[in-house]
């Protein structure tokens, strides 16, 4: 009898970091900085230096480093944001939170990333944004809508440490926004985010708006939210970030492998990594016929094979308001209803992935 492969096991991680997250947590108690105190200011020029850019704020997760981000560039209300229909929810709601309208375009049918021709042909008068989304650990080719002179937002939730012809996810766009949700790359122990950017007057409005919209105590030029990064995550994102890199390695390698198990699974079709890309993993996504009893059998063998995701935007109940119909967006329809994400973590062992794949066999048999 084997044992169950979870999806993502947090467990390893939290090994390697245990002492050193104690510790900081002991001192962080002695000090009492709970709020915007050093160790916060630390991980920000820690994951700015990271990230290739001058300025990190750290800000309570991932959805508001969006929203934010958006509302540090003046986008809002009479404003379209173009972003693809294939993402999780989150890029949408902080579009809408804003207060601008999000325009979805479809997906490469190879990557599942936006697609960049479509996104340009959306391109309208009303268009004050694009936010690709670097899906699955590699970078959408933002490169494509430079040209456009409408300023660029990276959702680079799944892409920490990624990079795209050598510049690092979060540098390529005008400002970028992550998440450190527990199950990231590099994941807090709670919900976290950031928002990076080289940008002076942007880092300082997210700054301001993270903080009741404020620059100064007590002083309010403008509404603003509180949406700040815990210090007690800063310590455990601190920790996490000095190892991301070997962890990241230790994904590639598994990733390598899985498409060496699965070369001979004419079913199966393996992930495309785009040219110029470095691939971080955050997820393993392949694509099965019959995926729902696939994943069904897979499941109940012990594998915690999972979908990402598997309604796409436009389909959402919480954006029919937007008109869209099934057959709107046929490439992201179709990927939803074939990928499947495999077990993917730093640490997964060779013999698991055997398991996995022999797994996969069984319930495509
Ligand atoms: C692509 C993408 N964008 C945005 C988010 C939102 O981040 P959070 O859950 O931290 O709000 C997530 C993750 O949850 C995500 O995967």
């Amino acid at each position: 009898m084997t044992s169950p492969i979870p999806l993502v096991d947090l467990g390893l991680q939290h090994g390697e970091i245990a002492d050193e997250v104690r510790e900081g947590w002991d001192a962080l108690l002695e000090s009492k900085a709970f709020v915007l105190g050093p160790p916060v200011t630390a991980f920000e020029e820690a994951f700015a230096r990271y990230s290739g850019v001058s300025h990190c704020a750290g800000v309570a997760n991932g959805t508001d480093a969006l929203e934010l981000s958006l509302r540090a560039l003046g986008v809002g209300s009479g404003d379209e944001v173009v972003l693809p229909a294939n993402t999780f929810i989150a890029t949408a709601l902080a579009v809408a939170r804003a207060g601008a309208t999000p325009v979805l375009v479809d997906c490469d049918p190879d990557t599942q990333l936006m697609d960049m021709d479509a996104a340009g042909e959306r391109m309208g008068r009303k268009t004050a944004a694009f936010l690709p989304v670097h899906l699955f650990g590699q970078m959408a080719p933002v490169e494509r809508l430079a040209e456009a002179g409408v300023p660029v937002v990276e959702d680079a939730a799944q892409s920490q440490g990624a990079r795209r012809n050598d510049r690092p996810s979060g540098s390529v766009g005008l400002i970028a926004a992550t998440s450190f949700y527990p199950g990231k790359n590099l994941g807090a122990y709670g919900d976290a985010g950031a928002v990076v950017t080289d940008d002076d007057e942007l880092a300082a409005r997210v700054k301001a708006l993270r903080n009741y919209g404020s620059e100064r105590k007590y002083d309010h030029p403008e509404m603003g939210f509180n949406s700040r990064l815990d210090a007690l995550q800063a310590v455990v994102l601190s920790a996490k970030l000095r190892r991301l890199d070997a962890w990241n390695e230790q994904r590639r390698a598994a990733a390598a492998l899985y498409s060496e198990l699965l070369a001979d699974l004419d079913q199966v079709r393996t992930p495309v990594t785009l040219d110029g890309n470095q691939h971080v993993w955050h997820l393993y996504v392949v694509r099965v016929p019959g995926r729902d009893e696939v994943l069904e059998r897979l499941n109940a063998d012990g594998v915690g094979a999972g979908v990402h995701y598997p309604r796409p935007i436009h389909l959402q109940g919480a954006f029919a308001h937007l008109g869209h119909r099934e057959g709107d967006f046929p490439e992201t329809e179709r990927a939803a209803t074939e990928i499947l994400s495999l077990p993917m973590y730093p640490g997964i062992s060779p013999d698991q992935q055997e398991q996995v794949v022999e797994g996969l066999r069984r319930a495509l048999a």
